[in-house]
């Protein structure tokens, strides 16, 4: 089995088993519209077995970052059609991450009044980038109320809903990375006492539940995926140990047979574990080159491997690693700027 051999994943048979990483790119204009280069940064990228797209929020409550896209309203998704056909003309397969960033948000990113929301008032320690007032701590967030929960969830499935209509194969849900869904998983970012907190049983509650509405609205569990990342602390997660909770997730979403499980691995071993916790396919990334990639094919480790940042820097990265040509290095100063550079200028 190589990185170069085709994989049946949900609905779709990928050509390969080079999966580019879902990674904000943050240039989206003010109302969460994608840029026009947008579409020439993923059409360049179609050879991939699979493309995840950036985080993109449901819902305007869902967003937080500056210039990041969104999928709710007409104009968003007349722009997403424009990707997804890009793709589509060069014969890949191209997933929206949906990206609900509950707590890790800025009210000058954001356009309306209302605070963030979040499982429990607990404002997240860190600061984010705003374009007019530069970094900013974090807004302190509100607690859902128990009634409201299910309207976020109905944001998700909304926002697949209006992910297929842009022409998207599929929507990854984003459980990783400390954004909503990672939230109501960590004890301390979760303190409620009702159905949702508590228990490790409570805490997987929202996103199972979330993952459930998603494939009830695509109409196929092939056309769903889930992101994690397990021992991940960015953006202020906090376990003692997120295996149980992360386990539990697996076990819960496995019988409902999602199109994929995707661990971003962060030194814990997650990924070895989620394995056999989840009979499913299952994606792995974090750090990857080509060596490594073959040999965890090789063994049965995953499915297939997700690229983030040699893919970034590497529109051509199929035949780069096919060939084992060099790769160009990502430049960190143009990963978040607007325009061009460092996105839609690289050969
Ligand atoms: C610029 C940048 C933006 C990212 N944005 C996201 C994102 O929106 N959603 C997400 O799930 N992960 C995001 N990530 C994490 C990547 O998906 C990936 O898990 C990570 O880069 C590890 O893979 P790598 O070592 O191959 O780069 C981002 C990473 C980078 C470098």
């Amino acid at each position: 089995m190589s990185l170069f051999s085709p994989v049946p994943l949900g609905d779709f048979l990928l050509r390969n088993r080079v999966v580019m990483a879902p990674m904000t790119r943050a240039r989206a204009d003010a109302q969460g519209v994608p840029s026009p280069l947008a579409t020439e940064y993923y059409g360049s990228r179609a050879d991939a077995g699979l493309i995840l797209t950036e985080g993109t929020g449901p819902s305007l409550a869902g967003m937080g970052y500056a210039r990041t896209p969104g999928i709710y309203s007409p104009a968003q998704i007349a722009a997403w059609r424009n990707v997804t056909a890009a793709v589509h003309a060069r014969g890949g397969t191209i997933f929206l991450q949906l990206m609900h960033v509950g707590r890790i948000a800025h009210s000058a990113n954001r356009n309306i009044p209302d605070p963030p929301v979040a499982p429990s008032a607990i404002r997240a320690a860190g600061q984010m980038w705003t374009d007019s007032l530069g970094m900013q701590p974090n807004d302190m967030p509100r607690a859902l109320e128990l009634a409201e929960i299910p309207s976020v969830i109905e944001e998700y499935a909304q926002a697949t809903r209006n992910a297929l209509a842009a022409g998207f194969d599929g929507v990854e849900l984003h459980s990783a990375s400390g954004y909503l869904p990672n939230q109501f998983l960590s004890p301390g970012a979760n303190q409620r006492s009702d159905a949702y907190g508590g228990s490790v049983e409570n805490r997987i509650r929202f996103v199972v539940e979330t993952l459930e509405a998603m494939i009830a609205a695509a109409g196929s569990p092939g056309k769903v995926g889930m992101k994690v990342s397990p021992g991940m602390n960015f953006n202020d997660i906090q376990f003692d140990d997120p295996m149980p909770e992360h386990l539990a997730l697996a076990k819960a979403i496995a019988p409902h047979r999602p199109a994929y499980l995707h661990v971003m691995r962060a030194g814990i071993g997650a990924e070895t574990a989620l394995r056999e916790a989840f009979a499913g396919t299952l994606l792995v990334g974090g750090g990857f080159g080509k060596a490594e990639a073959e040999r965890v094919l090789a063994d049965g480790r995953a499915d297939a491997i997700v690229f983030g940042t040699s893919y970034l820097a590497n529109p051509d990265l199929v035949q780069r690693l096919e060939r084992d040509a060099p790769l160009n290095e990502p430049d960190k100063a143009t990963f978040y700027t607007p325009g061009a550079k460092g996105y839609t200028d690289l050969t």
